[in-house]
């Protein structure tokens, strides 16, 4: 089998990241999206997001030659033999999943293979509610399918933001769900091709495809919302500290140490909304829904523990300035969606409180969104200047470097409330410290409190 030729509907962070890597991999591939200024920027090498590496890769794809990019389904179709469906699957206020752009592209997938005369292969990446494929997607492609002109396959993906290279050249794991032994065995045919040292394959139906995605991201969340609850007890035992929980339990290898690192609460366009969307499918059935609820419950009052924490050190009031260092949902990333600092941001200034942040990526995504309400910093100290409170609240390294210094030379009160836990407190002792599950200090053992206790 010679390299086959690839398009990709949908150009996100995992469509574009997937483009970009095909063709710098050899294969001949068409990037499709219906947002014309999207695809014209990205004709001049450039995306419309940031993502480490992506741009350079994009250069060099171009440069190639192996890349191209069109608004039309159909020239994509036409010049391609896979075709991966990338396009987004957002939450609606209903707490549903929103499957329009599958069904738009479904609809236009499917004209355009009827015009063509080879067999197409439509592998789906898009994330899917259970029962999707069998219920909305198949039906559309019923009669192609069985005159052999085509195969859907799901294949979900578990890339991160930030990691979106890394992840796609290195990961861990493949799924591939198909109704058949056919569809399956070419889009492996495909990864051995892509992939030197080929990752392990998971070959599933359907269902189970679906419910892998869901079940991968949803167990992450409550991996999050577990520590972000034992966290909250540290905070009211003197002395504890989740970080030291969390490296202790994680060295089990029955529970692992990755996704144990207690903050502000899990935000992004994926955990939030794959998490909401098994809770809609779930709730359907009886019971079902009860644990990823609670995990839900749990991450949606964590940026209440950090006005808590305002409180605690008396800073919320009226009048009061807080500088927010960290606007993005997570660091080495440009994206603000589901971020808890929005949350934050918007309760201090309904309390009267001035706000002014930092970010080295998030800034303008941020100013889109609160415009002249809140003021932009391009430098920590000038956010720190004459300022009561700091919260920190993207684990950005940058972050991780500050030293009391620069807190104690611009604030107009060292206050430091650190909900990442990217700072050592021990050095941080001559400032009013606090941190997401971080007891207070032990200042001396009150033996007449332990004797009440026992
Ligand atoms: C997540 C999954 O990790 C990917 O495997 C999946 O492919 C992707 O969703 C998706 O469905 O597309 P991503 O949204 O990029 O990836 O972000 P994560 O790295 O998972 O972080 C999510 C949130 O959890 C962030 O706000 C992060 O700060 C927070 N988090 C993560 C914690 O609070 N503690 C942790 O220990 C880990």
């Amino acid at each position: 089998m010679k390299n086959p030729s690839i398009s990709i509907i949908g150009l996100g962070f995992v469509g574009l990241t997937l483009a970009v890597i095909n063709a710098t991999k050899g294969f001949k591939t068409i990037g499709v999206d219906n947002n014309k200024e999207k695809i014209n920027s990205l004709k001049k090498s450039k995306s419309d997001f940031y993502e480490p590496q992506l741009d350079t890769k994009l250069r060099s794809a171009i440069n190639s030659k192996h890349i191209s990019f069109t608004t039309n389904i159909q020239e994509a179709i036409n010049n391609s033999e896979i075709t991966f469906l990338t396009v987004g699957t957002p939450l609606k206020k209903s707490g549903k999943i929103d499957l329009r752009f599958i069904k738009t592209a479904s609809q236009q997938i499917l004209d355009a293979i009827h015009s063509k005369k080879k067999y197409q292969l439509l592998v789906v990446k898009s994330t899917l509610p259970p029962l999707t494929t069998q219920k909305m997607i198949l039906p559309v492609f019923k009669n192609l399918i069985q005159s052999g002109k085509m195969d859907v396959v799901l294949n979900p993906e578990f890339l991160r933001e930030g990691f979106a290279i890394k992840d796609l050249l290195e990961p861990h794991l493949i799924v591939i769900g198909a109704y058949n032994k056919k569809s399956g065995d070419f889009l492996e045919k495909y990864y051995r091709k892509f992939y030197k040292k080929i990752p392990e394959i998971i070959r599933t139906d359907l269902g189970s495809a679906e419910l892998i995605k869901y079940a991968n991201n949803a167990f992450l969340a409550t991996k999050i919302s577990f520590i972000n609850s034992i966290a909250n007890i540290c905070q009211t035992i003197p002395g504890a500290d989740v970080n030291i929980i969390a490296d202790a339990i994680g060295k089990d290898p029955r529970i692992g140490s990755l996704f144990l690192k207690a903050g502000p609460g899990f935000g992004g366009s994926c955990l939030p909304k794959d998490l909401m969307g098994l809770i809609s499918y779930s709730k359907t059935l009886s019971d079902s829904s009860k644990l990823f609820e609670a995990v839900k419950d749990v991450n949606d009052l964590q940026p209440k523990r950090i006005i808590d924490l305002m409180k605690q050190m008396k800073v919320y009031n009226k009048g009061k300035t807080v500088s927010i260092l960290g606007l993005a949902f997570k660091k080495d990333t440009d994206d603000i969606r589901e971020t808890v600092s929005i949350k934050i941001v918007k309760n201090l200034l309904k309390s009267g409180i001035k706000v002014r942040v930092n970010d080295p990526m998030a800034m303008q995504n941020f100013e889109k969104l609160f415009g002249k309400k809140i003021k932009y910093s391009k430098s920590i100290s000038s956010c720190l200047k004459n300022s009561d409170c700091c919260i920190i609240l993207t684990e950005w390294d940058e972050y991780k470097k500050l030293t009391e210094n620069i807190f104690r030379r611009n604030m107009k009160t060292s206050r430091v409330i650190d909900a990442r836990r990217i700072l050592n407190p021990e050095k941080f002792s001559k400032i009013e410290f606090k941190a997401l599950g971080l007891g207070d200090k032990i200042i001396s053992i009150n033996v007449s409190k332990y004797n009440e206790l026992t």
